[in-house]
């Protein structure tokens, strides 16, 4: 029985937080899969078929995280008719910042011109963002603060090895935003966070700040994966999570009407939607267009369902999450 870190909190039930509103950003230049096929022994046919992604985006040279957090998450502040002064809690989920420090929060406040608050990164690869939002749903909760800004983003081009072809084909660039406040409704009606580092050989990079920092600058820190250990791992621990949390709220399969997982692979996403006995019309799927852009996978595809009027206010969501350390998550929200 896998164990996991609780985040609902019967003790401050009377005081909730709902997502005021949603941004996205994502960069101009499209990387496709005939491209690709001029890059590495690969094809179309191959990448469409075992992953579902047609295309990817790709932050420019000059680009950093925060060049792509910071319009998301002004778009998520509009959608939301927040003003930036509101705001006091800024969490982003990255497995790529800007540098080892200043943090991409603290960039984001002071380009947004938000005042003094608690600003920070949370890195937990692919489920970074989901990890993030239960942290601002905690805080608002205990009301320890009041308006978060929860973002998500990736510039994972930068930890690709563009040689390497069972990696290369499957990341993407981008940044998904949500605003928080509070409410007396769910809004979020709970998470279910996990981890098991004994995997830690499937899914890594072999290099970082501290650990081997020599190869740091030459390739060292970019992905390395087994790819079929990890997809068994994936299907196995998002569909326990998600039924436990199913079950932790009294409700059946059939009782969510949208499912938005992290966009990793067509055929993960599709065996999570067959145990939530969800036709393919209620899955969320942005892969063929984003590929698998990390922690901003989820409010990315999130973005896109609220803006092209799929999700409508008072629908049920769950969200599934799964990536590097190995870790998951999996959360429930009346949208
Ligand atoms: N083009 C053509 N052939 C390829 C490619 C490619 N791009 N990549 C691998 N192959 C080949 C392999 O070499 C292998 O050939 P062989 O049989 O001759 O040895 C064959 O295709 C099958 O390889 P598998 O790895 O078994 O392929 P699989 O069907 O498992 O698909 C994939 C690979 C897409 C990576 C899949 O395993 C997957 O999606 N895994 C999960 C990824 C994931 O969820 N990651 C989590 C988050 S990432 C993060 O946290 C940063």
């Amino acid at each position: 029985m896998e164990q996991y870190g609780r985040v609902t909190d019967p003790v401050s039930s009377l005081r909730h937080s709902r997502i005021a509103g949603t941004g996205r950003y994502l960069p101009e230049r499209i990387l496709s899969n005939r491209e690709l096929e001029r890059m590495v022994d690969t094809t179309d046919e191959w990448i469409r078929t075992r992953t579902g992604m047609e295309r990817r985006h790709m932050a420019a040279d000059e680009q950093a995280s925060s060049d792509l957090a910071i319009p998301a998450a002004r778009a998520a502040l509009e959608a939301a008719s927040c003003d930036p002064a509101e705001i006091d809690l800024v969490v982003v989920g990255t497995t790529t910042p800007d540098l080892v420090f200043p943090n991409v929060g603290c960039m984001v406040q002071n380009a947004l011109g938000i005042p003094p608050c608690g600003a920070f990164s949370c890195e937990a690869a692919c489920t970074g963002w989901l990890y993030a939002l239960s942290i601002a749903d905690g805080m608002i909760r205990l009301g320890r603060a009041n308006k978060a800004l929860v973002v998500g983003v990736e510039t994972l081009s930068r930890i690709t090895d563009w040689s390497d072809r069972s990696t290369c084909v499957l990341f993407g660039d981008g940044a998904g935003a949500v605003v928080l406040e509070p409410s007396r409704e769910p809004g979020m009606m709970g998470f279910l966070l996990g981890a098991d580092g004994s995997h830690v050989d499937i899914l890594r990079s072999r290099a970082g700040v501290s650990r081997n920092p020599q190869h740091f600058g030459s390739g060292g820190a970019a992905i390395r994966m087994k790819g079929s250990e990890v997809f068994k791992i994936a299907v196995r621990t998002m569909g326990g999570t998600v039924d436990r949390l199913l079950e932790e709220h009294g409700l059946d399969r059939g009782g969510i009407d949208w499912l938005i997982p992290h966009q990793a692979n067509i055929r993960i996403i599709q065996a999570i939607g067959k145990r939530l006995n969800l036709p393919d019309e209620r899955v969320i799927l942005t892969v063929q267009d984003h590929g698998n852009t990390g922690a901003a996978s989820i409010p990315l595809a999130l973005d896109v369902a609220a803006r092209d009027g799929r999700i409508q206010r008072g629908q049920r969501i769950m969200m599934v999450s799964f990536g590097g350390g190995l870790t998951w998550a999996a959360g429930l929200m009346q949208y």
